[in-house]
């Protein structure tokens, strides 16, 4: 048993910011959270083993749930074409560079590096479309100690013969890394995700394969879904029979048949979003991706009435920053953008919602991920925001503080299921 004392903010639902003041969270030696406590129990055990923070900020860490690693070097740059041209301008001839292991490894160094660096403890991640290079980077994970979802990507269409595997080659692929994280990926922590890049990149053969691979293994799902106008345009030409873009998805058994995450949603209405609501589909919002292509602005607050699971992502390089305090204030501006253009239809996001979003919100499709309740994996970053808390703020106002004025420098320790996680040094 270890426990940690100081000011623990987290939140058990989105509209309820539960907040101990110099509090205690024991976390049992399988890594779980055995309670959150105002005083300590009377136990002489517990009382010597005390870690105490004094003032500092407790929060869970964040998860990071649509991100392409690959486009790392990117990151910041080229940010001036809507989708279609984006990828194939910018995006398609980086992600090329991937094929040279030597390459991945140096800039997928970097990229679990920062993840490490911003507090983001798990993600789930695109690589690309070469296996050792998508293997290289899932290694660096375990290596670091943190959680990863790790996608081989699937495209065999519409994209530069360099950049494109077969059905075939994709399956083998995705068959090594599954042996390779069943045995090596740390007792479960870093898993593989099955990855159509997204409907205009995949045949059909394409996504039967991965569809009955899903069903073969029971391994998760993720992709891109009505992001852009001009691509859900492609998608109806691409897919004819298809009743909206989700149902192409959906028709080859890789919507929610497995648990599944769709980053975007900006156009989601109607029959998608039924679908998405009764297949139990993720949305991974990725507000400062859609800012910087001129996507457009997905409707979170209809998804979060609707009961349908959001997450947050970077989705860097489309969004220029690794940072999910920024994901949380382009979530919480965008929303009120949103607010504004359906005069006041849809209330904007408040603060405890998208702090949700960025920590439970997507922690849930890890599992018990994202919060300090009884038997969740404590993940958790301990934040010293003393520089910001010169006069009588309370804690509520401290953790808004941090999440729009705070950056990587206020993150003291970081923990990852129950171990903290050292700065990565390989
Ligand atoms: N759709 C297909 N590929 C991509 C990608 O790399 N980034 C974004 N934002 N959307 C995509
Ligand atoms: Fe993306």
């Amino acid at each position: 048993m270890k426990i940690y004392r100081a000011n623990i903010l987290h939140t058990p639902t989105p509209g309820q910011l539960e907040i101990i003041e110099h509090g205690y969270v024991a976390v049992k030696s399988n890594g779980r959270v055995k309670g959150v406590y105002k005083e300590l129990p009377q136990n002489m055990d517990w009382r010597r083993q005390v870690m105490d923070f004094g003032d500092k900020l407790l929060i869970p860490a964040f998860n990071d749930m649509h991100v392409h690693a690959p486009q790392y070097r990117n990151m910041g740059l080229a940010l001036d074409l809507e989708l279609l041209p984006w990828l194939n301008t910018y995006t398609f001839p980086e992600e090329t560079k991937y094929a040279d292991p030597e390459y991945a490894r140096r800039l997928y160094r970097r990229f679990v590096h920062e993840l490490w660096m911003q507090g983001t403890m798990r993600a789930a991640v695109f690589g690309t479309i070469h296996p050792e290079s998508t293997r290289i980077l899932a290694d660096l994970f375990v290596q670091a100690g943190m959680g990863a979802y790790v996608g081989l990507v699937g495209m065999n269409r519409n994209s530069p013969e360099t950049l494109q595997n077969t059905t075939a080659e994709l399956m083998d692929g995705m068959r090594m890394l599954k042996a390779h994280l069943d045995e090596h990926g740390n007792n479960g922590l870093v898993r593989p995700i099955i990855t159509p890049r997204f409907v205009p990149s995949c045949s059909d053969k394409m996504l039967t394969a991965l569809g009955n691979y899903a069903a073969e293994t029971g391994l998760p799902v993720q992709s891109h879904l009505s992001e852009n106008r001009s691509e859900i345009d492609w998608v109806k030409e691409l897919e004819p029979e298809a009743t909206c873009y989700g149902d192409a998805y959906n028709k080859y058994g890789l919507f929610g048949q497995t648990p599944t995450l769709m980053a975007h949603c900006c156009y989601t209405d109607g029959e998608e979003m039924e679908l998405m609501k009764k297949n139990g589909v993720y949305v991974v919002h990725c507000p400062m991706s859609n800012s910087n292509l001129s996507s457009g602005m997905a409707p979170i607050r209809k998804f979060l009435n609707e009961g349908i699971h959001v997450a947050l992502g970077t989705d860097v390089s489309a969004g220029h920053h690794m940072s999910m305090l920024r994901v949380m204030q382009y979530a919480i501006q965008v929303s009120k953008l949103n607010y504004a253009q359906t005069k006041g239809e849809m209330p904007f996001l408040t603060l405890s919602e998208v702090f949700y979003l960025a920590t439970k919100g997507g922690g849930s499709f890890f599992g018990k991920v994202g919060s300090f309740e009884p038997d969740y994996e404590f993940d958790a970053l301990l934040i010293d925001d003393s520089y910001l808390n010169y006069d009588h703020y309370t804690l509520p106002q401290r953790l808004e503080r941090y999440l729009y004025l705070g950056d990587d420098r206020d993150i003291k320790r970081r923990f990852c299921r129950g171990v903290e996680l050292v700065e990565p040094t390989y």
